[in-house]
């Protein structure tokens, strides 16, 4: 469970200062499905950055699973983000002198698995995203949908608790992204995981179970 009380985030110094999310709340239960809807510049990546660990609010209690994040060293922050989050960044961040497969499977690694059970899991992966025939190319050699199909099937790898995705079907087509909401909501109804998705697409609301419109 996921509980955000009073969120407050400011970029910038005196002169230049933006504020973007302003005494923010939001609960989001386990296994719930959740999209962040609004304007271009709203905050919705940075909040899923709050969410996901990767930066912090300047006042607000958040507590992820009963843990009051503020009160984590960074080495537990650290622990959590690779045992517990998943994420599909706005761009791909593939490595790119890794291969499909062995950047599939760099969670795994992190994790602590064997590369024997690391690239199984990756060859199972490959082939539910419908790319096992390209998983020695490097992502270079990929076009656009197919990158963010690996940048999906990597965040999945670890079968995380939360599913952090930031746009993760924007300029795909149609069918790329019906695959890639195929593969999400696989996670979301076998394993249970909650999706925190960040989407412009109308078209994807009937998906979630709440939708949350920024400001
Ligand atoms: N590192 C940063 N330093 C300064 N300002 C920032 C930084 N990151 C974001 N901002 C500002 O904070 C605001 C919110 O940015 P954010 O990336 O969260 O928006 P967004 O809702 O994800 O937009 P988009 O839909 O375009 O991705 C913007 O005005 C942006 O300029
Ligand atoms: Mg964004």
């Amino acid at each position: 469970m996921i509980e955000m009380n009073g969120i407050c985030k400011t970029y910038g110094s005196r002169d230049t200062k933006t504020s973007v999310l302003k005494d923010f709340n939001i609960r989001i239960a386990d296994g719930e499905f959740v999209i962040l809807f609004g304007r271009s510049g709203c905050g919705k990546t940075t909040l899923l950055n709050i969410i996901g660990l990767l930066d912090q609010a300047d006042s607000g209690d958040y507590y992820l699973d009963g843990q009051s994040v503020v009160d984590m060293t960074e080495k537990e922050r650290a622990n959590t983000r690779n045992a517990t989050l998943g994420y599909i960044f706005q761009g791909f961040y593939l490595l790119p002198d890794l291969t499909v497969a062995e950047n599939i499977s760099l969670p795994l690694k992190y994790a602590g698995l064997s590369k024997k059970k690391r690239d199984e899991k990756a060859l199972l992966l490959l082939d539910e995203i419908g790319l096992l025939r390209k998983r020695d190319l490097k992502p270079v050699e990929l076009s656009g949908g197919e990158k963010q199909r690996v940048a999906i099937a990597r965040a999945l790898s670890n079968q995380p608790k939360y599913i952090l995705a930031d746009e993760p079907t924007g300029s795909l087509d149609i069918a790329n992204r019906d695959q890639i909401m195929r593969v999400l909501m696989k996670m979301h109804k076998e394993k249970g995981c909650s999706i925190i998705m960040v989407t412009h697409d109308r078209e994807l609301l009937p998906y979630a179970d709440t939708i949350v419109k920024m400001q």
